[in-house]
């Protein structure tokens, strides 16, 4: 009899996206007539930049000539990408990462769930709550029992407290999603010194980074004094490039960042994932690495630039707009996401269903995101501007 892992048991139903995909099917089906406006999900609507899409094209002709075709490429990532990266993402804004400490993946949210692979069974995990749904559905896979929740509220001002008790492996996005919150270089030194104090590791998910608009806000925990020690970084090209239905990714993990065997020996973690990734692993399409690269020459620059001010103007839109109506609003300054408070008590759940019967719009439901997150509600800003504006008359039409 072949037996399942249980742990799978121990997980809610269906993924949160998978359950709102759900309702509004059911919800379409009763209602052909109406227009949805999706802002649930935070999936991108603008077209991949030009120069993204040339460098793609020419990587496919290179593919299709037997001088140029290429096989199985690194399982790390093109050179040329991890160089890119290197020269752009960090030594641009002073930060030491040598190219060799990048792995280039299909996205951050296959990254933060495999990554857990590299850590013993029974270490205790903090997330803050809410959250986003993959830290805690891939620890509990995984079998771990120890999650600690670390509740971001408007009564902290969304920013976590270390936890009470002792954890190994704590999980930290900022910009947050789905607070849309930020934490200063402050408040993150508080987390490196705690991970140097206690052996604990730092994932740090910095997916939404390029949407930071405040000067001094942080883009990296490599910005924080000891972080490499302690912390291994998470980066995505689908908010930031539109690579939503691309894929492609990268990690960060310095070579001195260590974990410790039962007996306390030290092992290297950039070593570990280098071997996991040779066993499991066998890259990112050419193309796509090429499309990757594409982002940043000068021109590719400016357009995901421009791409990502579009979607920033659409956050103020919501922003504003929602506040005028007298909502209660968080986030939105440094993200794309609007986190709102429900209005008259409702829970999350039920402001989620009259936002769709009332305005035919969809938005995500705080409590799917952990239960520090019921009576809050996220809406996001990657729309196209059009349905932004439509979004914000029928919100007010619902009164
Ligand atoms: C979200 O809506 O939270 C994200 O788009 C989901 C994801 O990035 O996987």
């Amino acid at each position: 009899m072949i037996q399942i892992n249980e742990n799978f048991l121990n997980l809610k139903d269906n993924y949160l996206f998978s359950t709102i995909h759900q309702k509004v099917e059911e919800f379409k089906k009763e209602n052909s007539n109406r227009k949805i406006i999706s802002l649930g999900i935070g999936d991108v609507t603008q077209p991949l930049p030009s120069s993204i899409t040339k460098a793609m094209e020419k990587a496919c002709q290179e593919m299709s000539d037997i001088t140029t075709f290429k096989g199985y490429g690194p399982e790390q990532g093109y050179e040329f990408l991890r160089e890119e990266i290197q020269k752009e993402d960090y030594e641009k804004r002073g930060i030491y990462i040598d190219k060799d400490e990048i792995f280039i993946s299909d996205g951050a949210k296959c990254d933060t769930a495999n990554i857990t692979e590299l850590f013993d069974m029974n270490s205790k995990v903090a997330i803050t709550d809410p959250v986003y749904p993959v830290y805690l559905d891939s620890n509990i896979i995984a079998g771990r029992k120890d999650i600690n929740y670390l509740p971001c509220t408007k009564e902290n001002n969304f920013v976590p407290e270390l936890p009470k008790e002792r954890c190994d492996i704590i999980y930290l996005c900022y910009p947050n999603n789905p607070t849309g919150t930020v934490l200063t270089k402050e408040q993150l030194k508080i987390w490196v010194d705690y991970a140097k104090e206690n052996k604990s590791i730092l994932l740090f998910d910095s997916a939404y980074e390029r949407y930071i608009t405040q000067e001094e806000i942080p883009h990296s925990i490599y910005e924080i004094e000891g972080a490499r020690e302690v912390a291994i970084e998470f980066r995505s090209f689908s908010k930031t490039a539109g690579f939503t239905g691309v894929r492609c990714a990268y990690l960060v993990i310095p070579k001195e960042l260590k974990g410790y065997t039962k007996q306390g020996k030290e092992r290297f973690l950039h070593s570990l994932w280098k071997r996991r990734c040779s066993c499991k692993f066998n890259g990112v399409s050419y193309i796509t690495q090429k499309g990757a690269e594409a982002v940043y020459t000068e021109e590719g620059q400016k357009q995901v630039q421009r791409n990502i001010q579009y979607y920033l103007e659409n956050v103020s839109i919501l922003k504003e707009g929602l506040q005028k109506l007298g909502y209660e609003i968080y986030g939105g300054i440094n993200s794309p996401y609007i986190w709102l408070r429900v209005p008259n008590n409702k829970t999350s759940w039920e402001f989620f269903d009259e936002l769709l019967t009332k305005a035919n719009i969809v938005g995500t439901p705080g409590s799917g995101f952990g239960n520090a997150g019921e009576g809050y509600f996220r809406l996001t800003a990657f729309g196209q501007r059009e349905e932004i504006l439509e979004a914000m008359e029928k919100i007010k039409r619902m009164g």
